[in-house]
């Protein structure tokens, strides 16, 4: 390992190890305009996409953030075009196989959300084997939204808890919000301390609605393929600086 590589991989100086957010959340926007600026078809930027989210999973372990969440599709997404969902479909599909392994070595836990048994067969098939394979490793949670809309994620919590008093086992003067939240996707992982969200546009987009009451909310001009360890210490030390006060004084 050259020195170069051995200070990249450490805490840039200015950023409080002790103040990291725990978990952050990523809205990977700008891959089509980033191709279109590039007079290449907005499918190339979805596949750079991929090496970008690679690169921040692997400076977020080394830096010492515990969650990272990456939306890659939502239930809004089926209305591109035919061609760009299959060609997003069949990259996660590889990109999964690929880099198994490496997940393996780098003791990442892969974890999937979102309606996952409305994906292709052969995906929920990958997704089902990584998860499952990757499931006792450590040194950070990586979750990736698929076929993930907030609101969808809310009301199949509804069902499942109006399932369960329709049986009898559970009394409505029960339902809490601990309740709630032991059926939204995120039982694991909990909320966002952070959400970034490349490419300068100011909205939610239907990620993490209830999760992200509190989360801090940072974004940036930049395209998500230019997206690199420099922008996610821009980010880290904007986080910092905020005062994060739960609407306390
Ligand atoms: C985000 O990039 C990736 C997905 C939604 C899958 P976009 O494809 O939305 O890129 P823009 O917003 O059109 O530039
Ligand atoms: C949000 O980006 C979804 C993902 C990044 C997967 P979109 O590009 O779909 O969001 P809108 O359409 O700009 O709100
Ligand atoms: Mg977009």
């Amino acid at each position: 390992m050259t020195a170069e590589s051995t200070a990249l991989s450490e805490l840039p100086a200015d950023l409080n190890p002790d103040r990291l957010p725990q978990h952050i959340a990523v809205i990977m926007d700008g891959n089509g305009r980033w191709a279109k600026h590039r007079g290449l078809p907005r499918i190339m930027g979805h596949r750079r996409g991929v090496d970008t989210l690679k690169e921040m999973l692997r400076c977020c372990k080394d830096w010492g953030v515990k969650a990272l969440t990456a939306y890659a599709f939502s239930t809004e997404n089926w209305g591109r075009p035919l061609e760009e969902v299959e060609f997003l479909m069949n990259l996660f599909e590889r990109v999964l196989r690929r880099e198994l392994r490496e997940m393996l070595q780098e003791d990442v836990q892969i974890h999937f959300v979102g309606n996952l048994g409305a994906l292709p067969q052969s995906l929920q098939e990958e997704i089902q084997r990584s998860m499952e394979e990757t499931k006792n490793n450590q040194a950070i949670q990586f979750t990736v939204a698929t076929n993930y809309g907030g609101r969808q994620e809310i009301v199949q919590a509804c069902r499942a808890i109006a399932t369960q008093v329709q049986a009898g086992t559970l009394n409505p003067d029960e339902i809490d919000e601990t309740v709630f939240e032991k059926h939204l996707y995120t039982v694991k992982t909990g909320n966002p301390d952070l959400l970034i969200r490349t490419s300068g546009e100011m909205r939610l987009s239907n990620f993490l609605l209830w999760q992200m009451a509190y989360t801090e909310i940072y974004v940036t001009d930049t395209l998500w393929p230019d997206f690199d360890r420099a922008e996610l210490h821009r980010a880290l030390c904007a986080y910092q600086a905020r005062d994060r006060r739960f609407g306390c004084v």
